[in-house]
């Protein structure tokens, strides 16, 4: 008897630690890792929401890159850490969907082995290339990379990122197969891509658009039933020529999975208040983003939409035949 009485005691303890833990929630700095290069589409989108969920949290988010396997190095650590709400990450449609599809021996579940926090920015991809690509239009730019084949160098993230993913798609509906140079993300991809080192990048809104605005940077298409506010003049897919090439990708913020509860809602009605800040929600509005709505930013529908996401993208990948390297 004394020894229930005891262990009751015990566990009446733990759960009152723990909902002081909740309630007191934050009392230091908050890591969000980013399993790209700084700079990229996700690093930006996760600075700029980061600065303003610590005004409502009242303690620092610190961004730390974790790059390499095209984002699953930095979400398997992030997947690993303590779920005590200190270390979060923003992962996207190539972490937390493409991945199963490419990596055999991934070393966590998407559906899973985490808590979804919210949904933070959908982005729009870009079929673009090098400002001095010898091609007026996409259909030019298809024929050419036809002939050109391996001599034509695309540039991605790795194995499973966003642009590996959706230059996938790309490459395969268009029967190519171009030499395939993988950066630590899309943010130094830009750098080379002015420079004249790579050809062509399938890439996130966020990343190319005030390259593009800038003349630095052609853009031939966007993957979007519409055109993007943000980029009036580049045509859609459709207007193109290769209307079956929709793809679009999005970012979002997770937790390791058991974070308490009280702890996801606190980090959750942070993201929220970030994307209805006026000045965060422009910022991320003039990169060309796509912000969540209603039942889009919770949890929830967080956790469903990235079952359904890895359900969409595996077949696809898989038909490509593209595995990752063991
Ligand atoms: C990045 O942030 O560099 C991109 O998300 C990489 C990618 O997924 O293509």
């Amino acid at each position: 008897m004394k020894r229930t009485f005891a262990a009751i005691a015990v566990a009446a303890a733990a759960l009152t630690a723990a909902g002081a833990q909740a309630q007191n929630y934050p009392t230091r700095a908050i890591t969000m890792i980013v399993p790209f290069a700084a700079g990229g589409p996700t690093d930006v989108i996760a600075r700029i929401v980061g600065e303003n969920m610590s005004k409502t949290l009242g303690q620092q988010i610190i961004i730390e890159n974790v790059a390499g396997a095209g984002g699953t190095t930095g979400i398997t650590r992030g997947a690993q850490a303590q779920a005590d709400g200190y270390t979060i990450m923003m992962g996207h449609m190539g972490t937390h969907a493409a991945a199963p599809a490419l990596y055999p021996k991934l070393r966590y579940d998407p559906a899973k082995d985490f808590s979804p926090i919210g949904m933070a920015a959908g982005t729009a991809i870009l079929i673009a290339a090098r400002k001095d690509y010898p091609a007026k239009d996409l259909k030019e730019f298809i024929a050419r990379l036809k002939t050109e084949q391996d001599k034509a160098n695309e540039a991605h993230a790795g194995v499973g990122s966003v642009s590996f993913t959706t230059c996938t798609m790309f490459n395969v509906m268009i029967g190519i197969k171009p030499t395939r140079v993988p950066y630590t993300g899309t943010g130094p991809v830009v750098n080379d891509m002015i420079g004249g080192k790579v050809d062509y990048v399938c890439d996130q809104i966020v990343n190319l658009v005030t390259q593009i605005q800038g003349g630095n940077i052609r853009a031939y298409a966007i993957a979007t039933p519409e055109r993007s506010s943000a980029l009036p003049d580049v045509p859609t897919t459709k207007e193109a020529g290769l209307p079956d090439y929709q793809v679009s990708a999005w970012n979002a913020v997770f937790a390791p999975k058991s974070t308490p509860p009280a702890i996801v809602a606190k980090l959750n009605d942070a993201l929220v208040k970030a994307l209805d800040d006026p000045a965060t929600k422009k910022r991320l509005l003039d990169l060309g983003a796509v912000l969540p709505q209603g039942n889009e930013r919770t949890s929830a529908w967080l956790g469903d939409y990235v079952v359904q996401e890895v359900a969409r993208w595996t077949p696809i990948l898989k038909a490509g035949g593209v595995v990752a390297p063991e």
